[in-house]
């Protein structure tokens, strides 16, 4: 069986969740490999909401081992939070059903405190983060100071490292943010307290994958945010803190590309984006609010309502590309339904020039034109299709014509919430 990466292509909220629900069924082992808390899926099981920001969706079925990866930066309150409140639901029976890689960051107290207190500072050009200090936990990993996992199974270590970061971030809450310092004997303490609950799923996730693959387990490595939002490939500096696309699976998770065999990259039949940053399809008029209201476009995270628009070719092309994508999957198509016509964007007119690629330059895409080609909506209620013949036609020449343009394969079709709706033109983990 398989082992493949699931991403979404576009500016997160593609509708990751319950793809990689549906697909768990055939993964034994399901990893999530960047990011934090700062994702948020939903899941409808049985008419039952259910919202996981850290845990991968895999969880939610008793024969899975769900991973959180050496890429990933946890809350440690949140992952907690989450355990309980999915054992409140009568989820995650078994604590073997979880493991925390050893080398993943934490997120501190403190990364919290400058996320918010940046974003404050920074009024005029704020990315719109979702202030649970993602982008803070991941500046100290890379300037060495941050604290990790295996770090909890050494008091004494902790402790230093806990004041030593600090010595640095408290003289920037401090001095340059006009906050409180933090003492590092409560986050110590506090840590300490909250680590008795976590210990217990600390492992070597490198190890653990190898011997399970060599052993023909099948993973599936599952993507938060989206392509557009990858801190190199993405529309920075509006990105997150993390590299989202697919080769992170294998960085983030502790194995080699060779162990990859096909990506697949989800989106949505339109575009949508949270935050702030640039978004040449967005859409203004009733139509942006219909789509809003009718896919009811708010972030799982912070409740912010999603910005709406047209679905972007170009911005897809690049995602095809910086992800090396073996097929689509297209969801909330149903949301369409009811349109006079679709557009797709094909290309970008900038000064007077046509540009069929997506600029890296946040002044040169914040003023492109899309150029859109026009085709005829469709009216009919299409959250009963089950097979690829039950959509009307124009639905299908709209998947068609993405797929041109694309030059990728629309393999999954989502058509509404629940798992049961959904098209599958061929599985991602058939071999
Ligand atoms: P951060 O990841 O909290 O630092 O936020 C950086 C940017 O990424 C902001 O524009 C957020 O709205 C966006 N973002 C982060 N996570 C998600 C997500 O899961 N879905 C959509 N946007 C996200």
């Amino acid at each position: 069986m398989p082992n493949i990466v699931i991403v979404g292509i576009q500016w997160g909220d593609e509708g990751k969740g319950k793809i990689v629900d549906l697909l768990a069924d055939h993964a034994d082992i399901i990893v999530r490999f960047q990011g934090g808390n700062n994702a948020g899926h939903t899941l409808v099981v049985d008419d039952k909401k259910i919202i996981l920001h850290l845990i991968p969706s895999g969880i939610l079925h008793p024969d899975k081992l769900c991973i959180i990866g050496n890429g990933v930066v946890v809350d440690p309150e949140v992952l907690i939070e989450e355990i309980e409140s999915l054992r409140g639901q009568g989820f995650f029976p078994d604590d073997a059903m979880l493991r925390v890689s050893s080398e993943a960051h934490l997120i501190m107290p403190y990364h919290k405190l400058i996320d918010h207190a940046r974003e404050a500072k920074n009024a005029k050009g704020k990315i719109g983060t979702t202030g649970r200090g993602i982008g803070p936990a991941y500046e100290d990993k890379a300037t060495r100071v941050g604290i990790r996992m295996c770090d909890l199974a050494n008091p004494g270590f902790l402790k230093e490292r806990i004041e030593s970061a600090l010595a640095e971030r408290n003289f920037l809450l401090t001095r340059y943010f006009d906050q409180s310092p933090v003492d590092p004997r409560e986050v110590f303490d506090r840590l300490m307290a909250l680590s008795e609950k976590i210990t217990q799923y600390i492992a070597d996730i490198p190890a653990i994958l190898a011997s399970r693959i060599a052993r023909g387990a099948s993973v599936m490595f599952e993507g938060a945010q989206g392509t557009l939002l990858d801190i190199d490939h993405g529309t920075f500096p509006y990105v997150t803190s993390s590299h989202t696309v697919a080769g992170c699976a294998a960085t983030g998770a502790g194995i080699g590309p060779t162990m990859i065999d096909a990506v697949y990259g989800i989106s949505k039949a339109y575009t949508t984006r949270v935050g702030g940053g640039p978004f040449p399809t967005e859409l203004f008029d009733d139509i942006g609010r219909c789509l809003q209201e009718k896919g009811t476009e708010f972030g799982a995270t912070t409740g912010r309502k999603r910005r709406c628009g047209w679905f972007d070719a170009v911005a897809a092309q690049h995602s095809v590309r910086v992800n090396s994508l073996s097929g689509i999957i297209m969801t909330k198509l149903d949301v369409l339904s009811g349109l006079s016509s679709l557009m797709i964007c094909t290309g970008y007119e900038v000064d007077g020039r046509l540009i069929d690629e997506f600029p890296s330059d946040i002044p040169t895409l914040d003023r492109v034109v899309p150029r859109y080609i026009e085709l005829p909506g469709f009216k009919d209620d299409i959250g009963k299709a089950r097979d690829y013949s039950d959509l009307p036609d124009n639905a299908r020449n709209y998947i068609d014509k993405i797929e041109e343009l694309l030059a990728v394969p629309v393999t999954m079709i989502s058509v509404g919430a629940e798992r049961t709706q959904t098209i599958i033109r061929r599985h991602p983990f058939a071999p």
